[in-house]
């Protein structure tokens, strides 16, 4: 679904992404997970076209964005929740989920619903201002934004990042049961137990350079991951 190939980021000569290289299948959960400055939010706000990158190729269902924008990229079908959330204060929860939508107002209704479904807390609070919203209910509202465009691919940086355990477990929960209605998501994580649990495909990062994981073999050595990458 998803080639990031040989992708590459620089920041004036400190390159944060050195030749990154990962797959995103057409359905479950992949994460990438690794320490704080590893070079995760470089690489995806990169496939977003958020950060231009130095060099490598983005090809989505066969289509090379390499060279594409921004809002190409979302077209095509790539959609990020960035590690800000960026919920707008001003705007209630629902109308801050109400600007992913695109085109038909019934199916996209019926998306809102099927998301409602993911995370039902979004209904309690969904007229609160989203100036008056904690943590976790911003991250499902920046969630459910990105989910109402149908995304092919939805990318997540860090969802659980500064949030309490148990909503951790609602924001989690509701990515795992995303990907088993078949939505292809690519997870980053600095949680990278939690993520690995959910996780079908998985990659580590650190100091800009990924490698993918066998996370599910019996032999994997979580104790080695750790003093690597966690
Ligand atoms: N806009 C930027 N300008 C300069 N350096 C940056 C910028 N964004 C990130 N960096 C640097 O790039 C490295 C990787 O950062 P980042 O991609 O945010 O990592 P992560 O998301 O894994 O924490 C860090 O050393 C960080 O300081
Ligand atoms: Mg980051």
């Amino acid at each position: 679904m998803l080639d990031i190939t040989d992708l590459s980021v620089s920041y004036k000569g400190i390159e944060a992404v050195r030749g990154a290289t990962l797959s995103v299948p057409g359905g479950g959960i992949t994460c990438l997970i690794g320490r704080n400055g590893a070079g995760k939010s470089s690489l995806v706000n990169a496939l977003a076209g958020l950060v231009k990158p130095s060099g490598g190729r983005i090809v989505l269902d066969g289509k090379d964005l390499s060279r594409a924008g921004a809002a190409t990229r979302s077209r095509a079908g790539i959609a990020l929740v960035p590690e800000s959330r960026r919920v707008y204060g001003s705007l209630s929860a629902l109308e801050n989920i109400w600007l992913g939508a695109r085109g038909n107002k019934r199916e996209a209704e019926e998306r809102l619903a099927s998301i409602i479904e993911l995370f039902p807390a979004i209904e309690r609070f969904q007229d609160r201002g989203g100036n008056q919203l904690s943590g976790g209910e911003q991250q499902m509202v920046a969630i459910a934004r990105a989910l109402m465009c149908d995304p092919k691919v939805l990318v997540l940086d860090e969802p659980s990042l500064g949030l309490a355990p148990i909503v951790v477990k609602a924001v989690l929960g509701g990515i795992e049961q995303l990907a088993l209605r078949g939505q292809a998501i690519l997870l980053i994580e600095q949680n990278g137990r939690a993520a690995l649990r959910i996780s079908q495909h998985a990659y580590a990062m650190a100091r800009g350079e990924i490698h993918s994981l066998d996370h599910q073999s019996p032999e994997f050595n979580e104790r080695e991951l750790q003093a690597l990458y966690l």
